[in-house]
């Protein structure tokens, strides 16, 4: 398979591992200075988010990255949405009343911008304080505390986003019933757009996050019956990584 380019006209591999060594190098230096925020061993998600948005309350650096200013990640933040943005135009049907599930939305920022884009948005997210901000925001979104590796809506979505969230389901076996959750909720001619920062070999770079390669989401999603329609990357320059979109459909 030819490798895919970059907006840097680097390579997927070039870019792959350029991320991996950046991260490890970041993550060094917050080890180092003791920083690291979560040890793997004792690491509980759920209370990890909890605290980390009651932390940052009415800050992006409960959801972006949190040794950046609100400024920075504001920056960082206007890249990510406007590539979502563009993939929803691209791929998600263009007609009718549109359902988005905002998938471990946190506070809502992204919600909002899925609403002026003219979708009929839930949100769920397993952190209270996140979804009490959330509500506060975005009254026209309808919110869910709720884990997705369990969470269960009774309906289907014409499009599915989970921006930098996979990366944070460290365990295994809570990272594939995420990704059933998402299936039980796309709908037949739905679009799921996964946000992440994949590496290879997988790697836990911090105590809450688990970078896993594109082709283990490939695999995946194949078993579940989905596949990776698009790849791309691009750069976040204040945080100094690559991210990767996914795009991913059901098999016809
Ligand atoms: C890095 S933030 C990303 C927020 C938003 N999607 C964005 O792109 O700006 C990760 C969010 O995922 C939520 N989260 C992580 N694991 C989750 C899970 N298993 N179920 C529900 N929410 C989860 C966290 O509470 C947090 O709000």
């Amino acid at each position: 398979m030819q490798p895919i380019k970059n907006q840097c006209g680097r390579s997927d591999n070039d870019v792959v591992s350029s991320t991996a060594k950046r991260y490890r190098w970041m993550h060094a230096l917050t080890r180092w200075i003791g920083r690291s925020g979560a040890d793997r061993d004792t690491f509980v998600a759920s209370q990890y988010w909890e605290s980390r948005h009651q932390a940052h309350a009415g800050s992006l650096r409960a959801t972006g990255h949190v040794q950046l200013s609100d400024a920075d990640n504001a920056a960082d933040f206007e890249i990510r949405v406007a590539r979502i943005a563009d993939a929803l135009v691209r791929f998600a049907p263009a007609d009718g009343k549109r359902t988005l599930l905002d998938a471990g939305c946190g506070c809502g920022v992204m919600s909002e911008r899925y609403v002026r884009q003219g979708f009929a948005v839930t949100g769920v997210d397993f952190s209270s304080s996140a979804i009490g901000q959330a509500r506060m925001r975005s009254p026209d979104v309808d919110f869910h505390v709720s884990s997705l590796v369990s969470v269960e809506l009774n309906r289907r979505f014409d499009a599915i986003v989970v921006s930098e969230v996979l990366l944070h389901v460290v365990d295994e076996s809570d990272w594939r019933r995420t990704l059933e959750t998402l299936d039980r909720h796309l709908s037949p001619s739905g679009v799921l757009i996964i946000v992440d920062s994949l590496i290879e070999p997988a790697a836990d770079l911090a105590g809450h996050c688990r970078h896993r390669p594109v082709h283990a989401y490939r695999s995946a999603m194949r078993e579940l019956g989905l596949v990776v329609a698009e790849h791309t990357q691009f750069d976040l320059p204040r945080e100094g990584v690559t991210k990767d979109m996914l795009v991913v459909r059901r098999v016809r």
